[in-house]
């Protein structure tokens, strides 16, 4: 996408398919009918019902694969009723893992390396290959652009702690992925996904900017409108993921998106597109909204500045995974997609999102911005 014009081109086709196609209200773009793998696979997924494991079931039996799924059975447990269950707790009751076979494993939700290390060694005498879906919290540096899947990662000086902070989880999603690959060697694929959003993100990291453009109205919006941004979709990375399975890939892939490099004003004005709001969008520089303690990802969801430590935390190199076929449906069909997800959310969830900054802080911002500007102008 070259441009900020044609990528709000694009949305707008999209919009327009959808609407003399007629078939689909939950995707703007009308996918091709999903073929079957040639080869069907016996999966477990261990997870599968919270946010990306739902994509990659639905993905898998429509390629023809046979899935099973290894939970609490707490987390939506009515989601899956024709799908083999194996009921256990990752924490000391793998008992209904033993005396099976697999093809693949594919292990969502670990963080903590004792998760991986008790599955992967029950299970490497059991199943040919194991998947762990990683991060790319584990890189301890991304103060330069372009990073790729050979960056240093980070380390701990307690590899036991078991307390997930934004200190330890990268850290221990990195030792994780250690264990996936001592149990399974030469047989393990460590994905490391960026921000995922889409339908079913109950953290609204995303999902705060299609909710607050479609309200309408003067929009904060955060830094410049050059500064990057990298997310990915969950049905774009559970579907690969699952090709990846087929393929039986082993190694290591950043997982984020888009393909070429996005800004955050054509994320805020591709989102626009597929909406009918009045929205305007007031730049905020990252100095001023640091100074009115707004913080990037929390109350700026997505966005973080491109400078200091941060420079390369939005421009993480892809090109190992697109190499091996990681597609991405336009941003319209995301944009879509999150708010036809939001409305079916309980009325409490819609009323106050997970993320973003509240409708009363933005106002206060905005106003403190515009009254600066003023100030200068009147002091010039
Ligand atoms: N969200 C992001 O932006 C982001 C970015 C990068 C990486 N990631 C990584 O992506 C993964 C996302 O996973 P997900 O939550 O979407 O996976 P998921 O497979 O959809 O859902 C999590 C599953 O884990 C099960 N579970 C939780 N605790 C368990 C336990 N003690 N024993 C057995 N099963 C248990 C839950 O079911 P029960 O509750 O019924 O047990 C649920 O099925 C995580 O590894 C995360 O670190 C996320």
């Amino acid at each position: 996408m070259s441009s900020r014009r044609d990528f709000i081109k694009v949305a707008a086709f999209a919009t327009t398919s959808m609407v003399v196609g007629g078939k689909s209200e939950a995707s703007l773009i009308e996918e091709p009918p999903i073929q079957k793998a040639s080869k069907p696979l016996k999966i477990l997924i261990l997870g599968g019902t919270g946010f990306i494991g739902p994509h990659q079931v639905r993905y898998a039996l429509a390629r023809g694969h046979k899935v099973t799924l290894f939970n609490r059975g707490k987390t939506n447990p009515k989601l899956f009723p024709d799908v083999e269950q194996l009921t256990g707790n990752r924490n000391g009751d793998l008992e209904s893992l033993k005396g099976k076979e697999w093809d693949v494993v594919i292990d969502n939700p670990a963080t903590l390396p004792r998760w991986v290390r008790d599955t992967a060694q029950l299970l490497k005498n059991s199943a040919k290959h194991y998947v762990f879906i990683s991060t790319i919290s584990v890189y301890s540096d991304v103060s330069k652009p372009d990073m790729d899947e050979t960056a240093a990662v980070a380390t701990i000086d307690d590899p036991t702690v078991e307390k997930i902070t934004g200190e330890t989880y990268g850290a221990l999603k990195a030792l994780a992925e250690k264990e996936a690959e001592k149990a399974f060697p030469g047989k393990a694929l460590i994905i490391r996904p960026g921000l995922i959003v889409g339908p079913g993100d109950l953290t609204d990291r995303f999902s705060y900017w299609p909710v607050r453009i479609e309200k309408g109205g003067e929009i904060l919006s955060p830094g410049t409108p050059d500064d990057p941004v990298q997310f990915i979709d969950a049905r774009d990375l559970s579907e690969w993921v699952i090709r990846m399975v087929e393929q039986s890939e082993v190694g290591v892939y950043n997982a984020t998106g888009p393909k070429s490099p996005l800004s955050i004003a054509e994320m805020l004005y591709g989102i626009k597109a597929v909406t009918t709001s009045d929205a305007k969008f007031t730049w905020v520089d990252s100095d001023f909204l640091s100074s009115q303690k707004v913080f990037p990802w929390v109350h700026m969801p997505v966005w973080v500045p491109p400078k200091g430590d941060s420079a390369g935390f939005s421009r993480i190199s892809v090109k190992r995974a697109v190499a091996k076929g990681l597609t991405y449906r336009p941003l319209a069909d995301t944009a879509k997609a999150t708010l036809d997800w939001y409305k079916t959310r309980p009325s409490e969830q819609q009323a106050k999102l997970a993320a973003g900054i509240s409708p009363e802080r933005e106002t206060e911002v905005l106003a403190a911005w515009h009254s600066r500007k003023k100030g200068q102008t009147s002091g010039a």
